[in-house]
């Protein structure tokens, strides 16, 4: 059996420790690779004693940076600061963008052919921005990097299924676009199994969706923003990631990716993952009228996002 190292770039955060403990619960994984600028030793050693099959080690401060990664099949990045209320997983950009830039410099540098899950926000803009870095490093892989957008799937699945009584686990809706406000598209007309909504009732859910991290950052009133949820579902992407690079067939994952589906250069669908990332892209089927107004509005915001990102780089 292959063995799987997964690193974790911001490991001693809000969302990064508690994605680390998952992690450590997951017989998939030999190897956690904490990394981050502070913290990491006491983290790595707490989760070490945990009586689970990985070894786990912690590396602090850009100078351990790079032996972090080295070897590293999968890397996750929920690096960067977190939204306080009143402002916008956009207004991260300046803050998180050189964190993202930096961290996938030394990725390109020692594990080129990792697997990598950004988390940082504004993901619609670090995706693109992690993948100008590594375009630049001579190793971009578009079907190698992702944005990770499972969050917004596993909200879809739980408001639905608590608005019509269903178990969550047997719930599957998919979620296009991007990762911030009108760009996440809940695509509600092709949830399994169907559901039906009246016109005021699907607008209130969609909107709930899309601006369900601000639900959060509200009730934390200035601690931050979802860090818990998020991290169970940066986990459950980075598990599906493990699954396809044991050779599991049939993985399905919505993520943020390379695409020439639409306009946007990135945007999320259901893929198929594999191996060696993403296999296949899925793409949706056929929106309703309703979605298909949402994605008219999405797509503008989307270009700027990832424009904003790829400036970043190139204009640095
Ligand atoms: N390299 C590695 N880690 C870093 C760096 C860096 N250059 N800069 C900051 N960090 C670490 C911090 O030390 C901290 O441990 O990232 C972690 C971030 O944790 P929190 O501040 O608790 O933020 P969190 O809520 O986890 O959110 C992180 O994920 O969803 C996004 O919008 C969110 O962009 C934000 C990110």
């Amino acid at each position: 059996q292959r063995n799987v190292k997964v690193a974790v770039c911001g490991a001693s955060g809000g969302i990064g420790q508690p994605l680390s403990l998952l992690l450590k619960q997951s017989p998939l994984v030999t190897k956690l690779s904490l990394f981050d600028i502070v913290h990491t030793p006491g983290v790595a050693a707490d989760l070490s004693h945990i009586d689970t099959k990985s070894s786990v080690h912690g590396y602090v401060g850009p100078d351990q940076l790079k032996e972090s990664l080295q070897g590293a099949d999968v890397i996750i990045i929920p690096a960067g600061v977190p939204r306080k209320p009143g402002m916008t997983r956009d207004d991260l950009f300046n803050t998180n963008a050189s964190i993202v830039r930096d961290l996938a410099q030394a990725a390109a540098e020692v594990a080129p052919k990792a697997l990598i899950g950004i988390i940082s926000n504004p993901v619609n803009s670090t995706v693109p921005i992690a993948s100008e870095v590594l375009k630049k490093a001579g190793v971009y892989d578009p079907k190698r990097i992702f944005g990770v957008t499972t969050l917004d799937i596993v909200r879809a699945n739980k408001f639905v299924s608590e608005l019509k009584g269903l178990d969550p686990v047997n719930v599957n809706i998919p979620v296009i676009g991007g990762h911030s406000g009108v760009t996440i598209i809940p695509v509600i007309s092709q949830a399994k199994p169907a559901v039906d909504f009246p016109a005021d009732q699907l607008k209130a859910l969609t909107e709930r969706i899309q601006e369900a991290g601000t639900e959060v950052v509200k009730a934390k009133a200035g601690a931050g923003s979802a860090t818990l949820s998020m991290a169970f579902a940066g986990a459950r992407f980075a598990i599906s990631l493990c699954r396809a690079l044991k050779g599991e067939a049939n993985v399905v994952e919505c993520a943020y990716v390379r695409s020439d589906i639409t306009d946007a250069k990135y945007f999320s669908t259901p893929v198929l993952l594999g191996p060696n990332g993403l296999e296949k892209n899925l793409g949706f089927g056929k929106l309703s009228a309703f979605e298909e107004g949402l994605l008219k509005a999405a797509i503008p915001e989307l270009k700027k996002n990832i424009q904003k990102g790829e400036d970043f780089v190139n204009k640095n």
